[in-house]
C-alpha cells in the first residue's frame, strides 16, 4: 500500500518578543493562545501518526474513527494556520493600512475605515475567527467569517489578516467587551507583515 499519510512532525514556532508587549492585550492572553497552538501542533502530529497506521481501504468498517481523525485533523491544522498568521502580524503599531494592502483595502472596501468596520462586524458575528482574505477567483479582498478553527475556510482564498475572536482572545483583558478587544487588535497590527505576505503571494493592486 502506498504511504498515503507520510508526514514529518512539526514543532511549534517560537513567539516573537513583541507579542508580550502589546497595547491592551496581555502576556497572559498571548500565553493562552500559545498553549492552545502548541496543543494543535501536537494533535496534528498525533493524528497524522494514527492515519499512517490506519488502512483507508477499511475505513468503512471503522467509519466513526476515521471520520473523527479527519475532522480533528482539520481542526488542528486550522488552529495552527490561524494562530501562525495571528502571532506573526501582531506586534506592530497599528494605525492606518499602508502600501499594497492600503491600496487593496481602498479599492475593495472604499476606505480603511469601511474595511475595519466590516471586519469588526464580522468578528462580532463570528464565533471563532474573522479573516480578511484575498479571494483569487473574485480578484479581491473579502472579510470571511469563521465559527471554529476549521469553519469556514474558502478554497482559493488566502488569509492576510486573521482576527481571533474566541473567548480566550479577549476575556482576560476585556471581559465581555469583544468590540474593545477588536479595537486593540487593530492597534497592534503590523501592516509591514501583511504587505510582505501580499507581495510574496503575488497579489496585484
Ligand atoms: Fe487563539
Amino acid at each position: 500500500m502506498a504511504p498515503a499519510y507520510t508526514h514529518e512532525e512539526i514543532a511549534p514556532r517560537e513567539l516573537k518578543p513583541a507579542l508580550f508587549e502589546l497595547d491592551g492585550i496581555s502576556r497572559e492572553t498571548i500565553e493562552a493562545h500559545y498553549k492552545l497552538y502548541q496543543g494543535y501542533v501536537n494533535k496534528r502530529n498525533e493524528i497524522l501518526g494514527k492515519l499512517a497506521d490506519a488502512d483507508p481501504a477499511a475505513a468503512n468498517q471503522v467509519y466513526s474513527d476515521f471520520r473523527s481523525l479527519k475532522v480533528d485533523l482539520s481542526f488542528a491544522v486550522g488552529g495552527i494556520k490561524n494562530h501562525e498568521i495571528y502571532f506573526e502580524h501582531l506586534g506592530g503599531s497599528g494605525g492606518e493600512p499602508t502600501g499594497l494592502f492600503a491600496d487593496l483595502v481602498k479599492r475593495d472596501f472604499g476606505s480603511a475605515a469601511d474595511w475595519k468596520t466590516d471586519l469588526k462586524a464580522t468578528g462580532l458575528a463570528g464565533r471563532g475567527w474573522a479573516w480578511t482574505a484575498y479571494d483569487w477567483d473574485e480578484g479581491r479582498l473579502f472579510n470571511y467569517l469563521g465559527d471554529a478553527q476549521n469553519t469556514y475556510p474558502v478554497w482559493n482564498a488566502t488569509a492576510l489578516v486573521a482576527l481571533d475572536v474566541y473567548e480566550h482572545a479577549y476575556f482576560v483583558d476585556f471581559g465581555t467587551d469583544r468590540a474593545g478587544y477588536i479595537d486593540a487588535f487593530f492597534h497592534n497590527l503590523d501592516y509591514d507583515v501583511v504587505n510582505d505576505w501580499a507581495r510574496r503571494y503575488g497579489v496585484r493592486p
